[in-house]
Order: structure tokens, then C-alpha cells, then sequence
């Protein structure tokens, strides 16, 4: 028989207990940095450099990290179900964790794309980094980050959308809800569809959607959430 198809889609929250900082609480990323600056297509254009080095500086970050639990738990989920994370995250601790089905929406921290062709790609040696950001590529284009900035448009919503739409079961865990159109991937889950939200200080969701809000950090919430997801399987 085909197993349920579970959604899930993460945010920076699931990375958190990892040692990664997320954007928006407090002492978050966007609190220390100036985002337009730095996570901005006109950003880039003006100082490409000062782009590159909060991306290493990101990159230093992520080298430290590990998966956690609650990535951990959504792997162990893929015994029940079939397994989709959509994540906001440019982090690879869903990868790191053994994750089957990961679709990055915001792009990868650990990637670079030529300016000039981007097709061409290449995922940076960890060695590279500490001796130059990532401006030239092997081939000697200039690169920037594989990451999706602020004022463009997000090439891999369409499949996410659709992975949405085809879910059993959509799972959100640890996201704000305030970047689109990320955020308005809950409005595409089926009626009969069950939906769950995993974090210690959720957004606000119409209750018309009827989600199941789980009030906790990604680890614990994913405690809960597994038992309950594999008790009825
Ligand atoms: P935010 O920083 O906006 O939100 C983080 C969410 O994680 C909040 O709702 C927190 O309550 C929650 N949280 C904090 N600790 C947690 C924990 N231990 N377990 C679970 N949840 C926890 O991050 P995102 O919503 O992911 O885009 O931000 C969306 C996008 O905005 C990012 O992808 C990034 C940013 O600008 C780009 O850079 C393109």
C-alpha cells in the first residue's frame, strides 16, 4: 500500500536548537545586520564584497552546526510516510540529518552561482572559505551567493505548491510566517487535510484553517508530533 504523504515545511526555527540564529527574534540575524544590505538583489549590486562576507560568515556558522532532533525526527518519519520538506532554510542540516525530499525555497547556503550564467554552480569546499569569500568561481566568473534575496522571485515556489496540494498531512514548524510567499503555502493544503504548527511563539493563523498549533521548540514539538502522527499510521 502507498504510504500518506506528509508536507512539511520549515523555517528558521528547526535550525535553532542547532546553534543557527534565526532572523526575526530577538538578537536574530536582522537585528545585527542591515538586511537590505545584505540579502538584497540592489544590495548586491552596491557592495558585493560586504554580501559575500555575511554569507561566510553563515557558512563558519553552519560548520559548527549539526542536525538536531527534530530534523532527525523528520527522517524517522519516512519508515510511515512518504516525506517532502519544503524549507525556508539555506542551511543543509535537513540533507546533514539523511532527508530524502528536500526543496530549498530561499536557496543554499553552501552553493554559489555564476552572475553572468546562472546555470552554472558550484558548491563551495569548506577550505575556500577561510582565506577569501566566494567572489570568483573556479571557471573565474564572478559568483554570488545561491541564495534567493529579497526582491526576486522564488523559482521553486510552483513544485512546492504542488507538493502542498498533494499532502495528507502538512506539518510547519518553526517559521514566523511573515516572508511570501513561503508563508502562504498553508492555503494550499486540501480541506480534509490535517495541519500542524510546531513553535514556541507561533504567528497568528486564521482559526477558519483549524490548525493544531503545537506550542514548543522544534525538538519537543516533534516529540509530541511523531507520537501522534505514528499512533494512527
Ligand atoms: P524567522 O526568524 O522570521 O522566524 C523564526 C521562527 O522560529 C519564529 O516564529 C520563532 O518563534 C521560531 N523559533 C525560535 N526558536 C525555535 C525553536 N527552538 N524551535 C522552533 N521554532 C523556533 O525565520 P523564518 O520564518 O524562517 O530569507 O524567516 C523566513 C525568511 O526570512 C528566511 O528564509 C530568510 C529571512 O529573511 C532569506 O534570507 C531569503
Amino acid at each position: 500500500m502507498d504510504k500518506p504523504i506528509l508536507v512539511v515545511s520549515t523555517g528558521a526555527g528547526i535550525s535553532a536548537e542547532s546553534g543557527i540564529k534565526t532572523f526575526r527574534d530577538a538578537d536574530g540575524l536582522w537585528e545585527n545586520y542591515p538586511v537590505m544590505q545584505v540579502a538584497s538583489a540592489d544590495g548586491f549590486r552596491r557592495d558585493p564584497e560586504l554580501v559575500h562576507e555575511f554569507y561566510n560568515a553563515r557558512r563558519k556558522a553552519l560548520l559548527d552546526a549539526k542536525p538536531n532532533d527534530a530534523h532527525k525526527a523528520l527522517v524517522e518519519l519516512e519508515k510511515y510516510y512518504d516525506v517532502y520538506v519544503i524549507t525556508q532554510n539555506v542551511d543543509d542540516l535537513h540533507e546533514r540529518a539523511g532527508q530524502k525530499n528536500v526543496l530549498h525555497l530561499h536557496g543554499e547556503l553552501m552553493k554559489i552561482r555564476s552572475v553572468t550564467n546562472p546555470d552554472y554552480v558550484e558548491t563551495l569546499d569548506i577550505d575556500r572559505l577561510e582565506t577569501t569569500p566566494a567572489t570568483r568561481g573556479r571557471n573565474g566568473d564572478l559568483m554570488r551567493p545561491h541564495i534567493v534575496f529579497f526582491q526576486e522571485p522564488v523559482p521553486n515556489i510552483e513544485k512546492a505548491v504542488e507538493l502542498v496540494s498533494q499532502a495528507d498531512v502538512f506539518v510547519v514548524i518553526g517559521t514566523s510566517l511573515v516572508v511570501y510567499p513561503a508563508a502562504g503555502l498553508l492555503h494550499y493544503v486540501r480541506p480534509d487535510t490535517p495541519i500542524y504548527y510546531i513553535d514556541p511563539n507561533p504567528a497568528d493563523i486564521p482559526a477558519a484553517l483549524g490548525v493544531h498549533i503545537i506550542k514548543a521548540k522544534a525538538t519537543e514539538g516533534m516529540r509530541i508530533l511523531s507520537r501522534e502522527l505514528t499512533g494512527s499510521v
